[in-house]
């Protein structure tokens, strides 16, 4: 199903263009819409998921929404919903989400989806995959015809120990696809500084060039089965609908 809404500038309440910025506040807040008091609410990662943030403490401080209960998908994030007045939970307590919304790198025409840039895909698998709904927010410059197509990295969770085995055998696993290539995430492009997720493992990024191309869901199973991988970046089949924010054609939601 594809609902389709005209935006514009002037129904922002601003004059100016609409910036990138302003598209995944517009996504965000179309998301948080969909809160309902009384919810348990998967709160996502990254800058989209942060407009997200704002608005439902918002709503819970002007005392619209009530008896909201918040699962946090990271750390930066659980310090952010603290912040603007979130309570917050977690999914030992509250193995049933009503609701989870969070950005995406990636989304393809199947509503498949790349996450983890921000690092914190395990968390976010985890609860967003707990959730009965989950609504993924995004500006119109996320979604791909293939995965792995705009050249961002499909990011793999690995555990430290010999994290450069582990890396070995992914790269076996993709020999010969044209374009293909790994490499450790680092904070300064140092191996020596590895960048460290919220669970204390590492990130290999996976770069297809021409995008992922063969059965996702084999390919994730294969990903899944190397020893030393803890969890990759693909969403495959999670998102029950995506609301996509357009400088031209405004809001779009597939479902
Ligand atoms: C973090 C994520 C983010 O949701 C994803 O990277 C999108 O972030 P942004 O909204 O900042 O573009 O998966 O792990």
């Amino acid at each position: 199903r594809l609902v389709a809404e005209k935006l514009s500038a002037a129904a922002t309440g601003s004059p100016a263009p609409l910036s990138q910025e302003d598209l995944k506040r517009i996504a965000a807040h179309r998301a948080v819409d969909l809160v309902e008091s009384g919810m348990v609410i998967g709160l996502g990662t990254g800058s989209t998921a942060a407009h997200a943030l704002d608005r439902l403490g918002d709503l819970i401080r002007r005392g619209v929404l009530r008896d909201i209960v918040g699962i946090p998908t990271s750390k930066k994030t659980e310090a952010h919903a603290r912040a603007v007045g979130i309570p917050l939970s977690d999914l030992d307590a509250h193995p049933f989400v009503d609701l989870a919304i969070d950005g995406a790198d990636e989304v393809d025409p199947y509503l498949n989806l790349v996450k983890g840039r921000g690092g914190s895909l395990l968390r976010e698998k985890m609860i967003e995959g707990a959730s009965r709904r989950f609504v993924v927010i995004v500006d119109e410059t996320k979604m791909v015809n293939v995965l792995g197509g705009s050249g961002l990295a499909v990011p793999v969770e690995v555990i430290p120990f010999c994290w450069k085995f582990t890396l070995g055998k992914l790269r076996q696993l993709f020999v010969g696809i044209p374009g293909f290539d790994l490499k450790l995430r680092t904070d300064n492009g140092d191996e020596k500084t590895p960048s460290v997720t919220d669970n204390s493992n590492y990130v290999v990024d996976l770069y297809f060039e021409n995008g992922i191309s063969g059965d996702l869901v084999e390919i994730s199973d294969a990903i899944l089965k190397i020893v030393g991988v803890v969890e990759h970046g693909m969403f495959l089949g999670m998102a029950t609908s995506v609301i996509i924010a357009g400088k031209e054609g405004g809001v779009t939601v597939i479902e």
